[in-house]
Parts: C-alpha cells; sequence; structure tokens
C-alpha cells in the first residue's frame, strides 16, 4: 500500500472506495492520507470490528448499504477476491467495481498467488475444490498468477498497469478503460 502514495494518479487522487474492507487496516490508512473513503464490508464483520467502523465514520469514512454506480479516484480490494466462489461472483464484483470508478481511475488489488497457496499446501491441509482451495478454516481459495488475473480484469473493463509483486502476494493496479 505504501508504495501506491509514491505515485502521480494517487497524489492527484480526493476519494477512493474500498470493497471487502475488514478491520478497516486499508481505509484509515487512507483517510490519514487525506483521501476520501467510502467502504463496503458485510454486516456480520461491521459487528465484529464495532468500534474500528465508529471510529472511521467519527474520522469522516462512509460506510455504504450497497454497492452504487460512483465517479471514485481509485478502488482498494485486497484479499477478498480470491476468497469469493464462483468465477461469475469474482467477475461480478470486478464489473461492480468498475462502475464505482471514473474513466482512467485505479484499481488497486492484492490477491493470494499460486505460490502462496501452494506453500500453505505442501503442508498438506488444503483441499482441492472446484477450480480452487478449501483452507483448514473451511474458507475458499482460488489463487491467481498474473495471467489468470489480467484475464479477468480484461473482461471486466481493466487493464494491469503495473505489478509491484508477483510472490507470494500479487499486488498490482489496474486501470479502468
Ligand atoms: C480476508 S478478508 C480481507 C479484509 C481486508 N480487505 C484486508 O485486506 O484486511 C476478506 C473480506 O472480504 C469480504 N467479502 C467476502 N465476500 C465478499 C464479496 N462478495 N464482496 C465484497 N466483500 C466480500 C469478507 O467479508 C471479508 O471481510
Amino acid at each position: 500500500m505504501t508504495k501506491i502514495t509514491q505515485e502521480d494518479w494517487f497524489k492527484e487522487s480526493k476519494d477512493a472506495v474500498e470493497i471487502g474492507s475488514g478491520c478497516l487496516r486499508n481505509s484509515m490508512f487512507l483517510l490519514e492520507k487525506g483521501i476520501h473513503v467510502a467502504v463496503w464490508e458485510s454486516p456480520t464483520v461491521i459487528s465484529r470490528y464495532e468500534k474500528v467502523y465508529e471510529n472511521f465514520r467519527k474520522s469522516g469514512g462512509v460506510v455504504m448499504n450497497k454497492l452504487e454506480r460512483a465517479e471514485h479516484d481509485f478502488a482498494i480490494i485486497t484479499f477478498v477476491l480470491e476468497t469469493i466462489c464462483p468465477e461469475l461472483s469474482r467477475r461480478r464484483l470486478l464489473g461492480n467495481t468498475r462502475r464505482m470508478l471514473k474513466d482512467g481511475g485505479r484499481l488497486v488489488l492484492g490477491v493470494r498467488s499460486f505460490y502462496d497457496v501452494k506453500t500453505a499446501n505442501d503442508t498438506g491441509v488444503y483441499c482441492p475444490i472446484g477450480r480452487g482451495y478449501r483452507t483448514p478454516i473451511k474458507t475458499f481459495i482460488k489463487p491467481y498468477g498474473i495471467r489468470s488475473l489480467s484475464r479477468i480484469l480484461r473482461a471486466t473493463r481493466f487493464r494491469v498497469e503495473k505489478v509491484y509483486t508477483h510472490s507470494p502476494i500479487l499486488n498490482l493496479v489496474a486501470k479502468a478503460s
């Protein structure tokens, strides 16, 4: 995340949206950088981090009830895409995200790569299921490589602009076309 703060587009950005914001570690960082942030997260997770979300709202953050068409400068999604099954739902998430960005807006994406899941799987605890794996805590993981990630991004009107890390986490910025 700190790497994107060096980019010209980030320095010009005024507002962002985070989808699957979890404990708000990304969005609190962005607020501190002076970016206006709106987030979407499931009510169950929000209630788990009630105090954190309350503090976020008090600091000017917005918690959305649904994903609506918008013109944000950028979106951030980390460790969410690969947890969603099936592929159609992953595409829907990216398609909805595209509709929340202005043309030329950016998507900051972090996903677990094949290498990361393979390393974990060397312990023999990941169970192949569908086109991904079931983890020991019964969650789903669909690891990505740069090719498979570029493909799904292209299909949802994003073009990979810069890859920061390939492995174990694939971190990249894609531009909305
Ligand atoms: C592993 S956590 C990552 C949280 C946060 N992005 C981070 O990096 O710390 C995955 C999050 O994705 C959310 N999530 C799951 N399915 C989702 C979906 N279809 N759309 C948006 N968020 C989803 C979950 O509620 C969960 O908080």
